[in-house]
């Protein structure tokens, strides 16, 4: 049964930028853009890398090792390498804090 868990708070995740969550043994990718906050797998679906240290352009993330995108909102593979679609996870700001439904 998915839940809402308290993750972070709204400043601390830079603007066009994402941060590392850990929650239940599973990594995390929380984003803050243009569009407001987003959370996704952090691990590219082309091999077993972090998102952590990749850029945020718009909505869009690019995986740091071989350069594939992602849409953050939806998770959809945009450009090669990656076909794999990234698993997104709604959120939720409330009381000043980001809420990810896990
Ligand atoms: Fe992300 Fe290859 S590991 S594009």
């Amino acid at each position: 049964m998915s839940e809402w868990i308290d993750a972070c708070a709204p400043d601390d995740v830079d603007e066009e930028d994402l941060i590392r969550w850990d929650h239940g043994g599973h990594a995390y990718a929380i984003y803050n853009t243009e569009k407001g906050f987003f959370a996704t797998d952090l691990m590219c679906t082309h091999e077993e890398q972090s998102l952590e240290e990749g850029l945020v352009i718009g909505c869009v993330i690019e995986c740091p090792l071989h350069g594939g995108r992602f849409d953050i909102c939806t998770g959809k593979a945009l450009s090669a390498p990656v076909n794999t679609d990234l698993k997104t996870y709604p959120v939720k700001v409330e009381g000043g804090r980001i809420f990810v439904q896990v």
